[in-house]
C-alpha cells in the first residue's frame, strides 16, 4: 500500500520536489467553479504541493496519504492555515470520506503524481456521488520524471542511473501519454466530461536539485548509503551537458460531473 515515502526520501520530498504553477490552480476554479464555499479532498497529498495552495481558494481542503512522514512535513508547510485537515488513508478509504462528508459535499477531489499506484477505475466511480454536480476529479502530473526527458543531461542522468541501480529506469509516474489515455477512458466510463489542459514553462536546475529530486524519486530502502559518492557519481556524469534547463509540461486532466 504504501510507497516508501518516509524518513530521509519525504525530506527530500519536501524540500527538492517543485509545486505547481498557479496556472494549475487557476485551471482547476475554472473548470469546477470553485468558490470559497468549496470543500476539496486531496488524496496521495504527499508533502502538500496541491493541498497548501489549493486551501487558498476554497474553505477547506483534505490532504489524504498513506505516509505519516510525508503529512508531517505538509502540516508543517500549512502551518498558520486552519483551513486543512490531514488524513492518514488511502484512494481505498474514499468510501468512508463519503460516509462523513456526504454525497454531492465536494468541489474537486485532486490527485496530483499519485493515481499509478491508486485503483484508478474503482476510484473515479467511488467518487463520483462523492463531489457535487458540476465539480469532479482533477489529475495533475508535474512534468516528466528527470531522467526520462529529452535532452542530453537527462540522458546522461538516465545512464548513470540505471549502471548505479542495475535496472532500467523506467517509471513515468502516469505521465506518458498511454497512462493519460487510461486514466481519460477511465474517467469517462464513471459518468466524468473529461478535459485536458496544460501549462507549459522552463526553468533551470542546479546539480543539488537533480540529486534530491532523483533521490526524492528512490524507495527509501534503495537510498544510497554514500550521498557524497552518488552525488559526485552524478556530476560526472551531468555536468559536461549543462546548463540544465527543464521544459516542465504540467497536465490538468479533469472529470466534471
Ligand atoms: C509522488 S507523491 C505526490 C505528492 C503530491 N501530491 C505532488 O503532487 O507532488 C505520491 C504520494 O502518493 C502517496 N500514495 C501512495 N499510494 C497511495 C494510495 N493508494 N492512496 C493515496 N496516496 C497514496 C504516497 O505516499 C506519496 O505521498
Amino acid at each position: 500500500m504504501a510507497q516508501g515515502f518516509r524518513g530521509d526520501v519525504a525530506d527530500f520530498y519536501h524540500r527538492y520536489r517543485r509545486g505547481y504553477p498557479p496556472a494549475a490552480f487557476d485551471a482547476l476554479v475554472d473548470v469546477f467553479g470553485l468558490t470559497p464555499d468549496d470543500v476539496a479532498v486531496d488524496l496521495g497529498c504527499g508533502t502538500g504541493q496541491v493541498t497548501v495552495p489549493l486551501a487558498a481558494r476554497v474553505r477547506a481542503v483534505i490532504g489524504v496519504d498513506p505516509e505519516p512522514d510525508m503529512l508531517a512535513h505538509a502540516r508543517r508547510a500549512a502551518e498558520g492555515a486552519a483551513n486543512l485537515a490531514w488524513v492518514v488513508g488511502t484512494d481505498a478509504d474514499v468510501p468512508a470520506l463519503r460516509a462523513v462528508l456526504g454525497d454531492g459535499s465536494v468541489g474537486v477531489v485532486t490527485i496530483g503524481q499519485a493515481l499509478h499506484w491508486m485503483r484508478h477505475d474503482e476510484l473515479f466511480r467511488t467518487v463520483f456521488p462523492l463531489v457535487r454536480p458540476g465539480g469532479g476529479v482533477a489529475v495533475l502530473t508535474n512534468g516528466t520524471p528527470l531522467w526520462l526527458q529529452d535532452s542530453d543531461w537527462s540522458r546522461a542522468l538516465r545512464g548513470s542511473l540505471e549502471q548505479w541501480l542495475g535496472t532500467p529506469a523506467g517509471n513515468a509516474c502516469g505521465t506518458d501519454e498511454q497512462s493519460q489515455a487510461r486514466y481519460r477512458e477511465s474517467l469517462a466510463a464513471a459518468g466524468f466530461r473529461v478535459e485536458t489542459r496544460g501549462v507549459d514553462y522552463t526553468d533551470t536546475l542546479d546539480l543539488e536539485s537533480i540529486v534530491g529530486g532523483v533521490l526524492s524519486a528512490l524507495p527509501v530502502d534503495r537510498l544510497p548509503a554514500d550521498r557524497q559518492a552518488f552525488t559526485e557519481r552524478l556530476r560526472d556524469a551531468l555536468e559536461p551537458h549543462g546548463p540544465f534547463t527543464e521544459h516542465v509540461h504540467v497536465t490538468v486532466l479533469t472529470g466534471r460531473r
